[in-house]
Formats: C-alpha cells, structure tokens, sequence
C-alpha cells in the first residue's frame, strides 16, 4: 500500500482531508451560483422529471435527487438531509414536494454560508453539523435523505447508527453514494445488518451517474479552469468528475460502483 497509502486510509486522515478540501473549494467556487456537488444521474431510457424553468440548466444533479426520493412521501414529513453541500437538492426537495420541515445539514462552515444566502425558503433550515454525531432528538424526523457524501466518513456505522436513532419507527432512510468494488460487502453489510432498519431497495445506478456525468462535463471543465489554480486542476477534474478523470473512469471500468438505496426505520 506505501506510506501514503496507508495514511489515507486512516479515517482521521481522511477526515482532516474532507474536512480541508470542501471549504477550499467552497471559497473557490464562491459567487459562481453553484448549488450542487454531486455527479449527476440521466436515466437510461430517456424518463425525465418535469422541472421549472430555474432548475433546467441543473436538471442532471436533480434528477440524482428525484431518483433517490423515488416515490417516497414527503409531503407534509419532517426531513432531515445529512450532507446538503450548497443546498440545491434542499431547494428543489422544498419546492417539489412541500415538506412541513426540511433541516439541511453539512459539516461545511462555507456550504453552511452559501445556503443560508441562496435558498431562503418557508421551512428550510440549514445546520452545521457532524453526519456521526447528529445534533437532533431520538425519533425527530420522517425522512432522512443523503447523496453522494458517505464516503467522506470516517465511521461509516457511526452514521447509519445516528440515522436509525433520529428516524421514528416508520420512517425512511434514502441513500446514494458510491464505493470502491472492494468497500461493497461492508457499505452494504453496513446498512442491511443494522439493527432497526430494513433494507427495502438497493439499485446499481453506475450507468445513470456515467452518463449525468458525461452532460454536464463540459460545463465542469470550464468551472475547474476558471477557479482552480494550475496545479490543483488535475485534483479538480478529479472532484468535478468531468469525463476521462480517475471518478469516471473508474465508474466505467466498475472498480467503482454507484448505488441507491431505500430503508424502513422499523
Ligand atoms: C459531494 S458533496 C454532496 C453534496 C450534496 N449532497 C449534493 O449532492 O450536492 C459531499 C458533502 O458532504 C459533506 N460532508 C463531508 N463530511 C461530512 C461529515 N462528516 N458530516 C457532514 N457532512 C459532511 C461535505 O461538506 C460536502 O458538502
């Protein structure tokens, strides 16, 4: 594995790694409207969301959100999303679906400060918090959503845990991420084997997340080239995704996998 290997694969490590990278490149992209971080996701045969106007030029990461709340109720639920990076699922969520309460959490202070000036909706609320140490009451809400953010955790239970914790019986757990192939068993061994949940779907969406990918890697190009300095581009691609970085290739070759998953809280 080497040195370098083996200290990135320390959970403090990569704690301090996320921890350092996600307000760096919030301030990078400051000022820019970005409001998702994720990959993205289009349907393989060809079914759409219907969407406003204002969310058309960010229909790819939308439609990662629509196909992750699935057919889940979440009219007039409390919702907790963990990880709401810049907060553009949280808007889109609010206004697609009219939550009574959508809290959205992020460990970023710089997320934190994008939405709190970007997404001023009635019933959205934005916290700064740990995934792994969740800083809400037992039983305290219906639904908890939470994209592509996982593998940023050093304690992966830890969370699934605080999940099953702050759900009441009857509520519902949405999750997409991806895993390298190897970290599969325990991710999903994770989420099937804990107490008080019930794992009701799991969907390989690697081919979905490739082709979101594919559409908006022009636009990701152009944004790596305009706010990350030289030498960090190379990084920057990597985390935007764009086509032909180490994400995409790796999705393409399924040293990667992306998946989607619905739980129970019983
Ligand atoms: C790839 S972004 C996805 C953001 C958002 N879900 C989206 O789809 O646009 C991952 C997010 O996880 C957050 N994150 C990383 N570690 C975290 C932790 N321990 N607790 C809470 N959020 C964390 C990062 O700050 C970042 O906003």
């Amino acid at each position: 594995m080497g040195l370098l290997g083996e200290a990135l694969s320390r959970p403090t490590v990569r704690r301090a790694l996320w921890r350092a990278w996600y307000p760096f490149f919030s301030r990078r992209i400051a000022g820019r409207g970005v409001d998702f971080l994720n990959y993205a996701y289009d349907s393989l045969d060809g079914t759409r969301p219907v969407l406003d106007a204002c969310d058309e030029p960010v229909r790819h990461h939308v439609q990662l959100y629509a196909h992750v709340v699935g057919d889940a109720e979440l009219h007039g639920r409390r919702v907790l999303e963990v990880s709401c990076g810049h907060g553009g699922g949280a808007s889109w969520v609010v206004r697609a679906f009219g939550p009574a309460a959508y809290v959205g959490l992020d460990l970023n202070p710089e997320a934190l400060r994008h939405c709190l000036s970007r997404h001023r909706l009635p019933g959205l609320t934005f916290v700064q918090g740990d995934a792994q140490a969740l800083p809400f009451e037992d039983a305290s809400f219906d639904v908890v959503l939470n994209v592509e953010a996982s593998h940023c955790y050093p304690d992966f239970p830890g969370f699934v845990a605080e999940v099953t914790r702050v759900l009441r019986p009857g509520g519902v757990f949405l999750h997409a991420d991806l895993r390298h192939a190897s970290g599969i068993p325990e991710w999903v061994g994770a989420l099937a084997g804990r107490q008080g949940l019930r794992l009701e779907v799991m969907r390989l969406i690697t081919p979905e997340v490739l082709r979101g990918m594919e559409a908006i890697s022009t636009r990701h190009e152009a944004l790596v080239r305009e706010c990350m300095p030289w030498p960090l581009r190379g990084l920057g691609r990597d985390f935007a995704g764009v086509r032909g970085s180490l994400p995409h290739r790796a999705l393409s070759s399924g040293q990667l996998d992306y998946r989607s998953f619905r739980l129970a809280r019983l």
